[in-house]
């Protein structure tokens, strides 16, 4: 009898216990706002330069969907992993729907302002900067159009949500390889990093000071592993590693990232009441690309949709590109058909699969610093 009293007790604190460690690890975001590149624009580019050309957007949307993919990117994978729906983009003036969050990102976007136009070097005008401005205004006026009612109730964040939302970045790939493709050295590239980084810490301080409080940070990839790089900036055959992959450029990478996480403990100290997750993407990638079979997939440097060449990637006939031959439209950068298994979509972006993958791996926190599910990212863990 005594016994048995003692066991149901140690179960019920057991059981106490249990539901007090879930109940404050649950973060329940109400709302993601997403900044950064092509690797997570849901529709910010499309809207302001013409649409991302099918077929883009086949695996899964069926038609083109803003999203240089086939599919889904890692970002909607996080909207959905929080319970949450897929983002829409800021600039999307036509069936944009707000209430759970935003997404500022824009392919080609840097975290420093370029010196040069989308029509000169492919890069968009909307650096981080500017996204933070597009947020700024976003939120102040999606607050004063809220208290109108109506239809604005259920388009538009609740006040409350911009302190609770989970702010997450992917983004500075394009910054180095901006650099690389107006022919600095890579002793000049590396001399970029401290101020990209500077403007990276700028960006975030003024979310904080808009309230926002728990960051997701994904590191940059491993951008040397890209058909889009390695077709335009010639290296030794020594310089390829044995996963085909141009080694200097993904150095670069790993240095950006090294001190992207130094910024980031930074950041933590500099803002008492932020939570900063910083997530190690790179490694998860460069997994998939050298191992490929062990994961499921082939041809990891080989674009599925292109044409042609050693990467099946051509920066004059990328993917989607159609010519006009006696009259008729012909689509020269084409589909393999078989994304699921494939690493690479375009030779610039990932294919949905890979992006799942991605996503897999990271959101239960084994390559995030700290060690925390994306579900907990609002608690302190240090
Ligand atoms: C753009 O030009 C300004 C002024 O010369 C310079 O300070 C800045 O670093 C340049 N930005 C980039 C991305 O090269
Ligand atoms: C916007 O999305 C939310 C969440 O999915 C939904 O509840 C709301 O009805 C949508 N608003 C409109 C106007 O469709
Ligand atoms: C870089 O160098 C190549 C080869 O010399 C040249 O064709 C190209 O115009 C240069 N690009 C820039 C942005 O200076
Ligand atoms: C276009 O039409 C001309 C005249 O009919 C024909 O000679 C030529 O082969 C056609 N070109 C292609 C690429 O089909």
């Amino acid at each position: 009898m005594a016994i048995s009293i003692t066991l149901t007790l140690n179960i019920g604190i057991l059981l106490l216990w249990g539901l007090k460690a879930s109940s404050s690890s649950a973060c329940n975001f109400p709302a993601v706002f997403n900044f950064g590149d092509s690797n997570s624009d849901t529709g910010g580019l499309s809207s302001a330069f013409g649409p991302a050309p099918p077929p883009n957007g086949e695996t899964f949307f069926g038609k083109p969907a803003g999203r240089y993919s086939d599919g889904r990117l890692i970002i909607d994978f996080i909207a959905n992993g929080v319970g949450l729906p897929y983002l829409s983009a800021y600039l999307n003036s036509i069936g944009a729907n707000f209430s759970h969050g935003a997404n500022f990102a824009t392919a080609g976007s840097t975290i420093r302002r370029q010196n040069t136009t989308l029509f000169q070097s492919g890069f968009s005008p909307f650096s981080l900067d500017v996204q933070t401005w597009q947020f700024s205004q976003f939120k102040s006026r999606s607050l004063l159009v809220y208290k109108q009612g109506g239809v604005f109730q259920d388009l538009l964040p609740k006040e409350d949500y911009f302190s609770r939302a989970l702010y997450t970045f992917d983004i500075g790939q394009n910054d180095l390889t901006s650099g690389y493709f107006s022919n600095m050295s890579a002793e000049e590239v590396k001399a970029t990093i401290p101020d990209i980084l500077n403007k990276f810490t700028i960006a975030i301080q003024s979310i904080y000071g808009e309230g926002g409080r728990y960051f997701w940070i994904h590191n940059t990839g491993p951008f040397g592993c890209l058909p889009y790089v390695l077709d335009r900036i010639p290296i030794l055959a020594s310089q390829v590693d044995r996963a085909g992959c141009g080694a200097p450029f993904n150095e670069m990478a790993q240095l950006f990232n090294e001190k992207l996480k130094k910024t980031v403990d930074q950041l933590r100290e500099q803002l008492p009441l932020a939570v900063f997750t910083y997530v190690d993407v790179y490694s998860v990638k460069y997994s998939l690309v050298s191992q490929p079979r062990k994961f499921g997939f082939g041809h990891p440097l080989v674009a599925c949709c292109g044409h042609g060449g050693k990467y099946n990637y051509n920066i004059h006939a990328g993917c989607g590109k159609t010519i006009t031959v006696n009259g008729t439209q012909q689509l020269l950068g084409k589909s393999c058909g078989k994304p699921l298994t494939r690493v690479n979509w375009d030779g610039v972006h990932y294919t949905e699969a890979a992006n799942k993958f991605v996503f897999d791996q990271i959101s239960e926190g084994a390559f995030s610093d700290p060690t925390i599910p994306l579900t907990m990212a609002c608690n302190k863990h240090r």
